[in-house]
C-alpha cells in the first residue's frame, strides 16, 4: 500500500525508516518532512496544517495509510476531516478532534482521569468567573505551585512557581491573555515530587498493546537544569520500571484510560502517550499526549521488532486485541543535538558536518534542511543520535562520540544524559 506520514521531525524520520522496511509499504511520502526522511521514501512540500491539501493528494496517489505525528493537525481536525464520504476508506493513525483535546485541553484531560479514577495531582480549573476560588485554591497547597494553560501553548504553557504571591500575579496574568486563547482557562496543580518517564500505548479505540517506556530529557542544562526544551535525549528501557511498577502502570492508568475512551465513544484509533511520575512507588498521570512522544519515539521504535505497518493496520481494522508486539532487550539511547541558543532565540542555517563520520549509531533528522546540496539547521532541536546496545552507558558513550563528530556552528548537546539512573 502507498502511505502518508505528517510531520518533519525526529519522530517522523524514526517512524518513516522503520515503516521504509515494511514489504507491505509500497510507496512512501513524507509531509513536509526532511533531508533524513528524504532517504526513507518522498517528501511533500505542504504544510502539515494544509488539511484540504493533504486529502487531495490521498486521492490522487491511492494512499491507503496516514500516520499522524504532531499533535496540531491532530487538534485541529485532521482526523474528522478523513472520516468524510470520499477519503473514508483511507485509514488514520490519531484521533480525531473530541478525543485530541485529551492533549489539547488540560481541563478536558483532568476531568476524564477523575471520572475514570485515574491517578493524578489534585486540581482546580479555574478562569475568570471563579478567579476568586483559584487564588484561595493556591491558598491549601503546599509550595511549588505548578499552574497550566488549559490549551496547547508551545510547551511553554506549564509554570513551576515557589512563592505565592507570584503564583497569584502569575495565576490572573494567565487568566487575562499571557498565552493568549490558551490560557483563559488555567489548571492549578498539586505539586507532584518524583521522577517522570512515559509510556505509549497504540489503541485502536478498545484494545491495546504497549510500547516500550522511556525517559526524556527535557531541561537544556546538565544536572537538569535551566530552561525546558523538546527533550535533550532519552533513552528505554527505563531502569527503575520494574515489573511491580509496569503492572501498576497497566491496571491503575492505561487500561482504565482506554476503558474511558472506549466508553466515551471516542474514535481514538492512534498512540497515547502517558506521561507519567512515579511518587512513593506509585504512578501518578502528569500529562496525556495523542501523539508519540519526540525524542522519545527515537528511543521507542528502534526497539520494536515487529513490522508497523501491519500493526497499525490491526489498529485500523480495530483488530489489535489479537496483535501482541515483540521488543529488543537491548537498550536505546538517544543524544540531541541542538542549535546554540536553543531553547531561546538560535541561529539557523548552519552547514552541518561530519555525518558521514557517524559509525554504530542512527542520526535521526529534527531540524535541518537541504540547500544547494549541504545539509543545514533549521531548528533548535537539529538531530537525534540513536545507539542500540545491550549496555546503557555504552549505548549513550557511543551516541557522544558520534555527537562529538558531527559538526555544526554553535552546536550543543547534553553530555549527561541517563546520570540520574
Ligand atoms: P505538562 O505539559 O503537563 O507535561 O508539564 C510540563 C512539565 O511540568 C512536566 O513534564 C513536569 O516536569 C512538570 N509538571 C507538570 N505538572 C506537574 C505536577 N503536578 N507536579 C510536578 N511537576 C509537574
Ligand atoms: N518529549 C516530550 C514530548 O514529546 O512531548
Amino acid at each position: 500500500m502507498n502511505i502518508l506520514i505528517i510531520g518533519a521531525g525526529g519522530r517522523e524520520h524514526a517512524i518513516a525508516q522503520k515503516v521504509s522496511e515494511s514489504p507491505h509499504c509500497v510507496k512512501l511520502y513524507i509531509a513536509p518532512g526532511n533531508p533524513g526522511t528524504a532517504k526513507c521514501g518522498q517528501n511533500i512540500d505542504f504544510k502539515v496544517s494544509d488539511i484540504s491539501r493533504i486529502k487531495n493528494f490521498c486521492l490522487t496517489n491511492d494512499i491507503s495509510m496516514v500516520i499522524v505525528g504532531p499533535e496540531g493537525p491532530l487538534v485541529d481536525g485532521i482526523t474528522d476531516a478523513f472520516r468524510s464520504e470520499e477519503t473514508r476508506h483511507i485509514g488514520i493513525i490519531g484521533p480525531d478532534a473530541y478525543a485530541a483535546q485529551l492533549e489539547g485541553s488540560k481541563a478536558f484531560a483532568k476531568k476524564f482521569m477523575q471520572k475514570y479514577r485515574i491517578p493524578t495531582a489534585a486540581y482546580l480549573e479555574v478562569n475568570q468567573q471563579n478567579m476568586a476560588e483559584g487564588l484561595s485554591f493556591l491558598e491549601t497547597l503546599t509550595p511549588p505551585f505548578v499552574l497550566k494553560a488549559d490549551g496547547l501553548a508551545a510547551g511553554k504553557g506549564v509554570l513551576i512557581i515557589a512563592d505565592i504571591n507570584e503564583a497569584k500575579a502569575e495565576l490572573q496574568a494567565m487568566l487575562s491573555g499571557k498565552f493568549g486563547q490558551a490560557s483563559t482557562t488555567v489548571v492549578i496543580e498539586e505539586f507532584l515530587s518524583g521522577i517522570e518517564f512515559s509510556v505509549f500505548a497504540l489503541t485502536d479505540g478498545k484494545d491495546y498493546v504497549l510500547l516500550p517506556e522511556a525517559k526524556d530529557y527535557k531541561r537544556i542544562g546538565e544536572g537538569d537544569t535551566g530552561l525546558n526544551t523538546g527533550g535533550m535525549g532519552a533513552i528505554s528501557p527505563v531502569p527503575f520500571v520494574d515489573e511491580a511498577l509496569w503492572q501498576k502502570v497497566k491496571d491503575k492508568i492505561v487500561k482504565p484510560t482506554i476503558d474511558g475512551l472506549h466508553h466515551e465513544k471516542m474514535d481514538y484509533t492512534g498512540f497515547v502517550f502517558f506521561g507519567l511520575i512515579k511518587v512513593n512507588n506509585e504512578p501518578y498521570v502528569i500529562e496525556y499526549n495523542c501523539r508519540l512522544g519526540d525524542p522519545e519515539t527515537e528511543v521507542v521504535i528502534p526497539r520494536i521488532e515487529d513490522d508497523l505497518v501491519v500493526l497499525f493496520q490491526a489498529a485500523i481494522n480495530k483488530k489489535l486485541s489479537s496483535q501482541k508486539l515483540n521488543i529488543t532487550q537491548q537498550f536505546a539511547a538517544t543524544v540531541m543535538m541542538v542549535s546554540g541558543g536553543y531553547p531561546e532565540d538560535f541561529e539557523k542555517n548552519k552547514v552541518i558536518l561530519g555525518l558521514n563520520e557517524v559509525n554504530g549509531s542512527m542520526v535521526y533528522h529534527a531540524g535541518t534542511i537541504e540547500k544547494d546540496g549541504q545539509i543545514v539547521t533549521a531548528g533548535g532541536r537539529v538531530l537525534a543520535i540513536t545507539t542500540i546496545h545491550e549496555d546503557f552507558r555504552k549505548a549513550i558513550a557511543i551516541s557522544l562520540s558520534n555527537a562529538d563528530k558531527i559538526n555544526f556552528d554553535g552546536k550543543y548537546y547534553r553530555k549527561d544524559i541517563g546520570f540520574d539512573l
